[in-house]
């Protein structure tokens, strides 16, 4: 069922667990998702940065293929399709193909500009029924082109967006896209309970899922996390079976070069991470 994030983020909130933005690369990465979320009774983010939606042919053609396995693999849980730190351009264009769900990511902006157009977003986003997600600080690191310097949100400035009535709020509290380096300081959790205590109950959203240590994981949700992107762990998962895959020499055994079977042991191991984060997240059965 394609839905708008925002009931299944509310109900997060309530709960007191976060579902999961797992980002999209191809047809075998959506369709291993929606199968896992729906094996889970999980709501469930489809996230796709711009570049990954160029990569997959446009945003007509992510709708398309999203509500075509939703269709055909007879999936009933809650599922958004979200545009991930999506320019001010990209917004607009994913609000007209039919997404469900959008980031504007106006970090870079001052601040007069990022409410601005936050508001602008809202506004056109809402006509359609869709969720906005907007962002205060920036994310540490690169996803897909999209650099950040890491600083942290200042809860005032996070304020002043959430008050716009954004459905969800990222705030940089130290987190980074991509691996964490040996010295990260990890995340800063005066900073999130300092914008959770001022934004009124908008459910909060963590970046850079990979590799945050599970207690950490637990106490972001605890100050109001509802909402966590994962991206590169299930990449890295794909990478390292696909890799072992053909190491151990199987592609070149009778038609294991077949696409289909090569690829196989990577979408498995994407179906191990996304139901390992679903649990974790306590997003499993609340579908
Ligand atoms: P990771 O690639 O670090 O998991 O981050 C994903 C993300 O935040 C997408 O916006």
């Amino acid at each position: 069922m394609l839905v708008s994030a925002k009931e299944m983020l509310t109900k997060a909130k309530e709960g007191g667990y976060a579902v999961g933005q797992f980002n999209i690369n191809n047809l075998e990465w959506t369709k291993t998702i929606l199968l896992t979320a729906q094996e889970c009774n999980s709501p469930v983010i489809l996230g796709v940065s711009e570049g990954a939606g160029k990569y997959m042919c446009g945003y007509n053609t992510i709708v398309g293929m999203v509500k075509g396995m939703i269709e055909t693999l007879g999936i009933t849980v809650p599922v958004a399709i979200h545009l991930d730190h999506g320019s001010y351009e990209h917004a607009h264009k994913v609000i007209e193909a039919g997404f469900s769900s959008v980031m504007f990511d106006g970090s870079h902006y001052g601040i007069e500009e990022n409410i601005e157009k936050t508001k602008e977003i809202i506004a056109a986003a809402r006509a359609k029924g869709m969720s906005v997600e907007a962002e205060v600080g920036s994310i540490g690191g690169e996803e897909d082109g999209v650099v950040g310097a890491g600083e942290f949100a200042d809860p005032d400035e996070c304020k002043l967006i959430a008050d716009l009535g954004v459905d969800m709020l990222a705030a940089g509290i130290g987190n980074i896209h991509g691996k964490y380096p040996e010295n990260w300081k990890g995340l800063n959790f005066d900073v999130l309970a300092k914008v959770q205590e001022v934004t009124n109950g908008v459910p909060l959203v963590l970046h850079g899922g990979t590799g945050i240590p599970d207690e950490m994981i637990k106490k972001a949700i605890s100050l109001g996390v509802s909402k966590i992107n994962v991206n590169t762990e299930c990449q890295l998962a794909f990478a390292a079976a696909v890799r072992k895959y053909i190491e151990e020499g199987k592609d070149l055994q009778g038609k294991g070069f077949d696409p289909r079977k090569l690829l196989a042991p990577g979408t498995e191991a994407i179906r191990e991470t996304v139901k390992e984060k679903m649990e974790l997240f306590g997003s499993v059965n609340k579908a």
